[in-house]
């Protein structure tokens, strides 16, 4: 809950730094009266600039890379802020309760901008919503019941998404996530000036509410007081993740096309993955020096042959880690130790990555960890990269799930979930095959 303090923050003597401080910390804690008020006399967050019409969007809801900028190295930078809602029905999914979020969603993009500056946003259904209906989903949809690798539960108490929706928010603005939130809950009736006929609240029901952020500088910003992290800040300025390196390059990212799928009612949508990790960090950073974060993370050749530098600055657009892919044996063999990258850029097909990550750094509940999402045309090659990063055979060289077999030491899983991201054009309450 906000004190009387918190409100102060929206006085115009305010600094415009502590002003933003405290609207992102609203994102992490949940929209109040106050943080309404702050939000109703600031700048508008940024309206739609020539795409008003919901129908000139794609239909694709999770093509997000064209509305993204780039970063010095030609890499997507993704947004800052993001929320995650896992939604629970509260009715059935009827005619209509699918107009209602269909309005509600279209009034959403008609007055903020899709793009990093204004809002973008993604719906997806989990296979416990499919379920409700006696006709299967479509054939072409690969969305089994989510099975958690269990190589990870020795360590892990995992909570399987049995929900019905999860609702992706991401932006620039930390304002824009919160208010997008608000709007889409009845909790305000007016966003960026528009009001809204329609809200989300008589259809759904808000059964948990996570949140993220990733960029240089915002781990490092927030890496005090968290549990999993030692003291002492050792979190590299520049890093846009707490493990302290770059991720997300774009050689070992799959394109949008690669992820959507092709086929039956659902073509132009994709299968999304939604596991949130706590990490233990103390160890990583207290009992391994830079040279061996650099060989869990990447590879021992990135390590001895210093290519990744301080935080991955030296890496541009790819990790080469295909070069040390057949190395892997003898790495486990000899060295005792495989890298996370080098592990998983097995489960690529024809040299070309089938995952599209959009993962995220969290500190919700003052843990440090990560909400990891991944887009893939089927659930099956998301089930083959985690079971290439599980490492299981590399047991046979004594690097067992605490040794130094990748980065797994240090996660713990605690959620894991699994979604169907329908097109834009299904994206309201779909059937099975929303073309019947
Ligand atoms: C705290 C958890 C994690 C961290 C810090 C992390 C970090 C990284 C880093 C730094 C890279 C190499 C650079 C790049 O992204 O381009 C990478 C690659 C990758 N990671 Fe992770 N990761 C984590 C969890 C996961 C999980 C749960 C998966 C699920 C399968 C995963 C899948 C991948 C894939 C597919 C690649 C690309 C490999 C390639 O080049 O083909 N990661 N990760």
């Amino acid at each position: 809950m906000y004190t009387q303090n918190d409100t102060n923050i929206c006085s115009s003597e305010t600094s415009k730094r502590s002003r933003r401080a405290f609207i992102r910390a609203a994102v992490a804690s949940g929209g109040s009266a106050a943080l309404a008020a702050c939000l109703e006399d600031r700048p508008s967050l940024n309206a739609p600039k020539g795409v008003a019409e919901p129908a000139s969007l794609p239909d694709r809801q999770h093509a997000w890379n064209d509305a993204l900028p780039t970063d010095q190295d030609g890499n997507v930078r993704p947004p800052k802020h993001h929320i995650f809602l896992s939604l629970s029905l509260s009715g059935e999914p009827n005619a209509a309760a699918r107009e209602t979020v269909a309005a509600a969603l279209t009034e959403v993009e008609r007055a903020v901008e899709w793009s990093s500056a204004g809002l973008l946003f993604t719906l997806g259904y989990t296979p416990a919503y499919f379920d409700r209906f006696d006709a299967s989903l479509d054939d072409a949809v690969d969305l089994p019941k989510p099975s958690p690798i269990v190589v990870l539960s020795a360590e892990s108490d995992v909570t399987v998404d049995a929900n019905d929706g999860l609702l992706h928010f991401a932006s620039d603005d930390a304002a824009a996530v919160l208010a997008a939130e608000e709007a889409l809950f009845g909790e305000r009736k007016r966003l960026n000036g528009r009001s809204m006929s329609a809200s989300l609240d008589a259809v759904f029901e808000r059964t948990s509410r996570r949140t993220g952020f990733v960029g240089p500088g915002l781990p490092a910003d927030r890496q005090n007081g968290l549990d999993g992290i030692p003291e002492g800040e050792p979190v590299p300025e520049e890093a846009p993740f707490f493990m302290g390196f770059r991720s997300g390059f774009r050689e070992s990212q799959a394109t949008e096309d690669r992820v959507t799928i092709r086929d039956g009612a659902f073509a132009g949508g994709a299968t999304q993955h939604f596991e949130t990790i706590e990490l233990d960090l103390e160890v990583w950073f207290e009992e391994s020096d830079h040279e061996q974060r650099v060989a869990r993370m990447f590879s021992p050749d990135h390590a001895e042959r210093g290519l990744v530098g301080e935080y991955g600055e030296r890496l541009g657009s790819e990790t080469g880690v295909t070069t040390v892919t057949d190395e892997i044996h003898n790495h486990a063999r000899e060295r005792g130790v495989v890298g996370h990258a080098q592990k998983l850029a097995r489960a690529r097909e024809n040299g070309k990555p089938v995952l599209l990550r959009r993962d995220v750094n969290t500190t919700d509940g003052d843990v440090c960890g990560l909400h990891f999402v991944s887009l893939q045309r089927e659930l099956s090659e998301f089930t083959r990269a985690r079971e290439a990063m599980a490492g299981e055979e590399f047991g046979r060289y004594g690097l067992g799930p605490r040794q130094s077999n990748g980065i797994l030491q240090y996660l713990r899983v605690r959620h894991w979930g699994s979604y169907l991201v329908p097109p834009r054009t299904h994206r309201a309450l779909p059937r099975p095959d929303p073309r019947m």
